[in-house]
Order: C-alpha cells, then structure tokens, then sequence
C-alpha cells in the first residue's frame, strides 16, 4: 500500500503561508540534488519523535517536508538529515534527548554533511536551547512548536550555513492549514483539531510550551478528513491537549463556534471514514452530549482515555484539575452506562508534591471503582517554572516508589480483569500489520483499542475483519478470523 504525501501540490493548497513553504522545498530540492550529485548516492533522513500524539503527527509533516526535498527516509539516525522532534513533560524525556544527542555527534564526525536538527516542546525552555548552544554545538538547526510550519524555509537556510540557525517563537495566534503531511499508516491518521491548552494543571509544562488553545475551523477539519478519506484513510484520532473545550476560543457568533459534540457527529458523517477516535478529553468539559453523541454514534470508538491524574480531593485542588474524586466516578459510572462496552483508560502520577501513601489510596480506591482498562502511571516529574515545582512538600523518592509500586499492581490487576471479559466474543477489528514476532500473524484493534493476533494474510492489513477473541493473555488477545 502506498502512502501519498497530501497537500504537496499547490492546487491542492489554499493557505498562503502553505504555498510560501511549498515555494522554499522547490528551492531546498535543488540543494539536496545538489548533494545527491556530490554524495553518489540519495541523501537521506531520518525523523525521531519524542512524546506524545500531537509530536507524532507533527513529525509526519516534517518527514513529508524532508522527502518532498529529496531525502530517502531511513530509520537511523546514521543519516544525512537527522531531526529530533522532542518532549519536555517529564524531566526521563529531556534525558533521553540529550543522550541520542550525544551517540549522534559521532556519526556527524564521519559525515561532514550531516545536519541534525532539534524542535518540539523541549526547545521552547530557554534553559534547554542554552544547554545546546553550550554542550551540543555540532547541532546545525534548533526551532520550537509554534513555528514548525516554517520547516521547509528553516531547512533551506540550513542547507546554506555552517552556522546554527535557532528560531524560537515565544507564542503564536497563526494556524497554518494545508502543510504537506505523510502518514505513518496508509489507512488511519491522526487530525489535530486545537492545539495548546489553557488549563495549567500545576504540574504540567504544557500550556507554557505549546501556547494557549487555538481551535481549527470546522471547515478545515472536515477538509482535512474528506481527503484523508479520499486517500484511502478508514480511521481518523481527532487530536487535541484538551479536545472537549474544542471551539471555546472561537467568538459567540462565530458561524465556526460549534461544540465538540458537533464536530464529532460531523466528522462521523465524513464518507469513508469508519471509525473515529479522540485523544485527550479532560473530565471537567465532558458533557453530557459528548456521551449523546457517542452513544447514538457506531462509528465513535468504544475506548475513552480520561485523565484521573490523582484520585485525593486535596491533590486534586492542588493540581488545578477542577474536579473531586466523587465527580470523576460519578462521570466514569455514567459513561460505563451510556455507552456499554466502553473501555476507559486513563493517566495517574505518583508523587505529587504533598502526596501521602493514605492520599494514594484515594487513586487506588477510584481505579478500583471505575475499573479502568488501562493507566499509564507516571512518577511526578519537577518542571521548572511550574506552581508545582515550588511547592514545598516535594515526596522523597523512596516514598514515591513504594506508593507508585503499590498502585501499579492494582493498576496491572484490573486491567486483567476488564480484558478477560472480552473472552469468547466476537469483534470488529481495524488490521493494522504483521505481528512483531510472528509473521504468519496479523494484528488488529478492536474498537476500544484492545490488540488481537490471528492467523491472516498481509493483504488485509488495512481493512476491516471480525476475529473472534480466543484467548486472553493479559493486555492482548489471540483470535480467529470469521
Ligand atoms: N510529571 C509526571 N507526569 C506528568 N504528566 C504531565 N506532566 C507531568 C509531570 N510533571 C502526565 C499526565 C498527563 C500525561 C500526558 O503526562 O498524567 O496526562
Ligand atoms: Fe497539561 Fe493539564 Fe493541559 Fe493536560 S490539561 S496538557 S495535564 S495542563
């Protein structure tokens, strides 16, 4: 199956900021012939991503730009063109960063025409940006997230200086619709609908590197979904740090203000798209036609990824998140009613500032309550210039790592028993590849969000099967095709 790169050419392109960057890849291309010409060979280049949804699918733009230029796209970081797409949300992320930095520098060393490159939300902190014109000068490239649309003009700057080109934007109000995009997967692609957020969890770094929420046009969206549609995409992730306030920032009056319960019904109406996620609500903004709307909506997937965070009331205050512990069940219980057959995942930190093990309880009684399908558990993770990072109750890490042990099993548990469920039953399943280890399998994802193995031909890969669930193994199934 091939993948086309959308939005490459210009008639397909309205946005005039888009056709100035498509202006700035004609010229880059002639510089990489140029290269391929000295080299003997195709330049190629090579996307690493950090972090969350939102950075993978800014990538797929960026590694659309590099091959629209001319690079041969390679899986290693022994390239002619190497770019770092980084995170900053927990401090382990920043870590690895600079560690693939370091290894990359060597590879440089052999490769005088090698140009590495970094962006993302780790480049939007000072300090960061400083540490790489100190300790990392062989980097050729340094911009942030609120002017990644400028990639292919930053590329060919790059490709003209023996200097380091930084470029980073304190904030932006622009939305650059129509940059050329390659996806990863043929048939189902990520859609971003808002970008930044405006809730600042006291913990987070977020709102301070991705700006405050800007929503794209309804207009736009459904644009952008006609043509992945056209191009052969079945399942679409509408994408967002906070989706369910999508359009709050538009005016009362606005022909674009419409709910996020409004977008999905249209996005689900959306000819050829069969199935429709969504990726991050927050429980303070899921209304009750959110629930509607899935409920009544098949195409709408039957997994819901609900941030708990901390399940203390006093945590829960302190982290700015907005609601109590009782609010949050109450709104699981009612999802887990609406829509049968939900599975609701979720993300919880450990360690908070102030956190105590009987205050962990309180997050162990809510995942036993709720029976969460899954949870990512994160240890709390200091971010500089963050309230949280001045508060004066900082946990020692000892302690963190008992509780977080402690709840990890309850965690691991449930999630067993929610999977085991599914047991005998019949599921529609989106085939998605070959199995890792066994070739002779395929592998699917059910509607919420649960992996099945069975025995299938490659040819698959891409539509639609019902695999009937054999055996359960924990987080995943073996199946059988029907
Ligand atoms: N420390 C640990 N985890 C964090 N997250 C966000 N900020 C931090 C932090 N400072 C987690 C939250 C969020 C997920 C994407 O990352 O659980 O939902
Ligand atoms: Fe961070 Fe909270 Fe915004 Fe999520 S909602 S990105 S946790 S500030």
């Amino acid at each position: 199956m091939s993948i086309n790169i959308l939005n490459s050419n210009k008639n397909d392109v309205k946005d005039a900021e888009s056709l100035k960057q498509l202006e700035f890849i004609e010229q880059a291309k002639e510089k990489v012939a140029a290269l391929e010409k000295n080299l003997g060979r195709k330049p190629t280049a090579c996307v690493v991503t950090f972090g969350c949804q939102m950075n993978a699918r800014d990538s797929e733009k960026l590694l659309a730009i590099l091959k629209l230029a001319g690079y041969e796209e390679v899986e290693t970081e022994d390239a002619d063109f190497v770019i770092y797409n980084t995170c900053t949300v927990r401090d382990n992320a920043d870590q690895r960063v600079y560690g693939r930095l370091g290894q990359c520098s060597n590879f440089k060393k052999k490769n005088p025409h090698m140009k590495i490159a970094i962006c993302g939300c780790l480049m939007q902190e000072q300090s960061a940006v400083e540490k790489i014109q100190k300790s990392y000068r062989f980097v050729d490239l340094i911009f942030g997230t609120h002017n990644i649309y400028k990639f292919a003009e930053l590329l060919n700057t790059t490709l003209d200086s023996d200097r380091m080109i930084i470029d980073i934007w304190k904030e932006t109000d622009k939305i650059v619709e129509d940059l050329p995009v390659m996806r990863k997967y043929p048939f189902k692609s990520g859609v971003n609908i808002m970008f930044g957020c405006d809730n600042f969890c006291t913990y987070c770094i977020v709102p301070y590197v991705r700006g405050r929420e800007r929503s794209r046009s309804p207009k736009d969206i459904i644009r952008e979904c006609e043509k992945l549609a056209a191009d052969g995409v079945k399942e679409v992730m509408l994408l967002g740090q906070n989706v369910n306030s999508y359009g709050f920032d538009f005016e009362e009056g606005d022909s674009n203000k419409i709910t996020f319960a409004e977008l999905l019904k249209m996005v689900c109406e959306v000819e050829g798209i069969e199935r429709v996620r969504f990726m991050t609500p927050h429980p303070k903004d899921f209304s009750d036609d959110v629930i509607d709307v899935i409920a009544a909506n098949p195409k709408i997937a039957r997994h819901i990824h609900l941030p708990l965070q901390a399940g203390n009331n006093e945590i829960l205050r302190r982290m700015n998140r907005k609601y109590t512990k009782e609010q949050f069940i109450d709104l699981a219980m009612k999802i887990r009613e609406r829509i049968p057959d939900v599975a609701i995942t979720t993300d919880i930190i450990v360690g908070f500032p102030g956190e105590s093990a009987a205050d962990v309880d309180d997050t162990i009684d809510v995942i036993k309550q709720v029976k969460f399908d899954n949870a990512f558990t994160f240890i709390y993770s200091k971010r500089t210039g963050t309230p949280a990072a001045s508060m004066p109750d900082q946990v020692p890490e000892e302690e963190v790592k008992v509780n977080f042990d402690k709840l990890l099993k309850v965690v691991q548990d449930t999630a067993k028993e929610q999977a085991e469920k599914l047991q005998g039953r019949t599921e529609r399943v989106l085939v998605e590849g070959v199995n890792e280890h066994d070739a002779a399998l395929l592998t699917g994802r059910m509607s919420n969000n649960t992996l099945v193995h069975f025995p299938g031909d490659e040819a698959l890969i891409g539509s639609f099967v019902d695999v009937s669930l054999d055996e359960c193994h924990g987080f995943y199934y073996m199946g059988t095709m029907r």
